[in-house]
Formats: C-alpha cells, structure tokens, sequence
C-alpha cells in the first residue's frame, strides 16, 4: 500500500514544529533563561542550536525519509547487511512511550487550569490560596486520572481519523491559533505599566548570573535545552521524514523548524517575565512558575481571568500538539511491527498510553512514597530522567553515526538524500565536525548529565 503523505509542505514544518513546540518551550524555557543570565544564556543556547540540534535534525529527516517507514524499520531498512542498528528500534520505541508516561499528565494540568481560570475559580484568591489549589490538585489522583484520560483521548481522536485529515488538518490549526495567541499575549504582557524590569531581567545580558552559576553549569544547561526542546533522538520527527517527498532539501526544512521553535521560546518569556514584574511577583523557577506564580499574576492584573484563560489555552495547545505528534509515532511503530490497520493501532496503544500514564498520576498521591531520584522526586521525574538524560542524548548519538558512519548507512547516502530536492543544503566543509567532533559533544552531554545529577553538591 502507498504510504500516506502530508497533503502541505506547511502541513509538514507545522506538524514537525508543532512536535518540536511544547513544554520545553513555553514552560522550561524561561526559567531557566531567567536563571542562568538572560541573553547570555540566549546567545549560547542559539549556538548549541545551530551547531548541535541542527545537524542531527537533518539526520532524522534524512533516516525517515529515505527509509519511508517509522523509527521502528527505519533502521531495517537502511543498515548493511548483517549489522545491528535496527536494534536501536527499541530505544525509540521505549523513548516514545515513556516521555507519553508523563506528558499527558502535565498536558491534563494544563487544561485543567484553563478550565479553572475561565471558571474564575482563582479570583479573589491570595498567594497562599493560589499555592493551595496546586497541592490540591496533585492530591486528587481521580481528577487528574479524569484530564490525563480526556488528553489521551482527544488526542487518539484525532489521529484515528488519518494522518491528512486528522493530524495534519488539526495540529496546522492548532499550531495557528497558538501563534496568534502568543502574539496577543505578549504584546498586552510587554505593554504593562512596569513590564520593563520584566524584559530587563529576561534580557539583558546578564554575565555575573553566569559567573555565579559557573560557565560549565550553563553551557550544559544550554546544550540540555537545545536537546529537548528540539524533539532529537528518538525518532519523533523522522517519521515526519517519512511523510514527504523529494521535493525540498531538508537542512533548510529543519531551518524553518529551529527558527519556529526558537520564536514561541522567546516569545514564552516575553509573555511571562514583564507580567510578573508589572505586579511585583518574583518569578520563581520549576512547576511553580506556571501553576503557581502566574495564576497570581492573573489575579492582580485587570481582566486576568480572560489573559489568564487565553494564557492556558496557549500552553493546552502547545501541549497537544507535541502528544498528538508522538502518539502518530506510535501508532506508526505499531502498524510498521504488526501490519495492522491504522483503527487497530490507535485501539490497541489508547489503552497501552492509559495504562502506562497511570504511575505518573498516582506518584503524587497514592505512590507518594516511591522517590527513585532520591528525597522529594516523583515517578515524572525519573520517567524524564530516563528520556531526557538518557535516550535523547544516546539516541542523537546513533542517528548521527548510522548518518555519518562508514559502518552505518554512510555519509554519501545521508548527504544524497539530506540535498534531495531545492532550498538550503547542508554546508559542505563540516564533515570533520560531524563525524568526529559532534559525537563527543554529545557524549560529554551524557556523561555530564549523570554527573549534575548523581554527584554534584
Ligand atoms: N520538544 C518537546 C517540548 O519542548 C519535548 C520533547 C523532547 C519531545 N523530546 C521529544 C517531544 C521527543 C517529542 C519527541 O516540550
């Protein structure tokens, strides 16, 4: 049977972008920008982006789109005879389901505040209040149960009815909504009487932050991000690859890419910071700069309850479209592994998703006791230490040796197929840097990661 293909190129970058945009962006994103010195941290990041996120975005497509099937064959198909790439599947496929584990459990907060702020169930409140209705929350395992189910759902839907006219045809309309959104958001949040200290703190340049938190801390902050946010490494946007056809080169599709997923970025602190500074509310890092802070914000601010509404419905769309995205991964390991038909997939995976989101809910109640990273951590956290410290970065690391390797598919038929088509190449001369360089820096991630986490004070 012929593979189903995008209907649009702009269906294709808004779908990869809208994978790529999610709560690494407009949550992670600026606290730790804010912590780790504004535009400085910036420049770095944006270098890390360019040199290391870039490259193995390529890669991805490149894999996906000469191999025409998921991550889950991808390799099968391209690797030499008789070597063990392909065995890579069941990182991807683990990566894939595991970073769902805790995603649609965020996802449902998400639209369970949007439903709280239009409900005005923040007005009035004080800051204690504000922090009260966040633990509460977290101790309700049924009601988080019902939003996280409500997202799995939602989003199943929409992939049951087919890549063009159910992922495509919403996820492009989501992805639109959302950037207007932003737009309107920041724009009122820059406007505040006040905003300014806001934009400073995000912006300026700030070098003694750096120098505090040490410039090896930051560098590695900034090369983490550029990793997550960008989706890499576990075949998340290669199955996109998959998607298309030989008509644009992919080195500047993934430039289309990076550029989106950079502005939404920026644009979440813009909306953030300068309205936490017109009422004087000092922005704190972690889940409480979301769930906490800026419900606050919202109620001193007039007309909070609408900016507030608007506000989550902006981060419940750039939630789904990163769980819709992988959700299309999945169902497509399942019907590359199995043959089946796409209904089957979808039936099959809604209840696999539900099960599996299950211990994440529950690790902030039932299973409060369980704390695998030590005092304090929950079953998200080590769900997305597994992910984000382990296969993202391994996983980048095998997409750009099978890339580049004599021993994998090769760098000859990466480039053939990475300058398919018309637009931006991928620059001649870097071949040294991404065959031996840039698997180190990716090692070093690695090695480091375990290292912040396990040894440092
Ligand atoms: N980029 C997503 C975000 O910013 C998170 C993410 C990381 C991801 N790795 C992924 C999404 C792999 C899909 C697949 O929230």
């Amino acid at each position: 049977m012929e593979r189903e293909k995008f209907g649009s190129r702009l269906g294709f970058i808004l779908i990869s972008a809208g994978c790529a945009i999610g709560l690494g962006n407009v949550w992670r994103f600026p606290y730790i920008t804010g912590k780790y010195g504004g535009a400085a941290f910036v420049l770095i990041y944006l270098v890390f982006l360019l040199i290391l996120g870039l490259p193995i975005m390529v890669a991805e497509f490149a894999v996906g789109r000469a191999s025409q099937k998921s991550a889950a064959l991808s390799f099968d198909v391209l690797e030499p005879k008789g070597t063990k790439w392909h065995l890579y599947k069941y990182g991807a496929i683990a990566g894939n389901y595991l970073l769902m584990m805790f995603y649609t459990t965020i996802a449902g907060w998400m639209i369970l505040y949007f439903v709280k702020m239009a409900g005005g169930r923040f007005t009035g409140l004080n800051s204690e209040q504000v922090s009260g209705v966040f633990q509460d929350m977290l101790g309700e395992p049924l009601l988080m149960t019902a939003f996280m189910v409500l997202v799995v759902l939602l989003c199943f839907a929409v992939c049951s009815k087919g890549l063009q006219k159910g992922v495509e045809k919403i996820t492009k309309g989501m992805m639109v909504c959302l950037l207007v959104l932003m737009i309107v958001l920041a724009v009122r949040s820059v406007l505040l009487p006040g905003g300014k200290e806001g934009l400073r703190f995000y912006l300026y340049p700030d070098f003694s932050k750096v120098a505090e938190a040490g410039i090896g801390e930051v560098v590695y902050a900034a090369m983490g991000q550029a990793f997550f946010t960008l989706s890499i490494g576990i075949g998340a946007l290669a199955i996109f690859g998959s998607y298309i056809g030989p008509e644009r080169a992919l080195t500047g599709e993934a430039i289309n890419i990076c550029v989106l997923d950079t502005s939404v970025a920026l644009m979440a602190g813009l909306i953030i910071f300068p309205a936490c500074f017109a009422y004087q509310v000092q922005p704190d890092s972690g889940p409480s700069l979301i769930f906490i802070t800026l419900p606050n914000v919202f109620n001193a601010m007039a007309g909070g309850r609408l900016w507030g509404t608007l506000f989550f419905l902006f981060m419940t769309f750039a939630a789904l479209s990163t769980v819709i995205a992988v959700f299309e991964n999945i169902i497509s390991f399942t019907m590359d592994l199995k043959g089946c038909s796409r209904k089957k997939a979808v039936l099959t995976n809604l209840f696999g998703v539900l099960l599996l989101s299950m211990p994440c809910v529950l690790g902030y109640n039932i299973l409060s006791f369980v704390t695998p990273l030590g005092e304090g951590s929950t079953i998200l956290d080590l769900e997305d230490f597994i992910v984000s410290n382990n296969l993202l970065p391994l996983g980048s690391l095998v997409y750009l040796l099978f890339c580049t390797s004599k021993l994998g598919w090769g760098y000859d038929h990466f480039l053939k197929e990475a300058n398919t088509g018309e637009g931006v190449r991928f620059p001649k001369g870097v071949a040294v840097y991404v065959k031996y360089i840039l698997p180190l820096i990716i090692l070093f991630i690695f090695v480091m990661g375990y290292y912040t986490k396990f040894f440092a004070a």
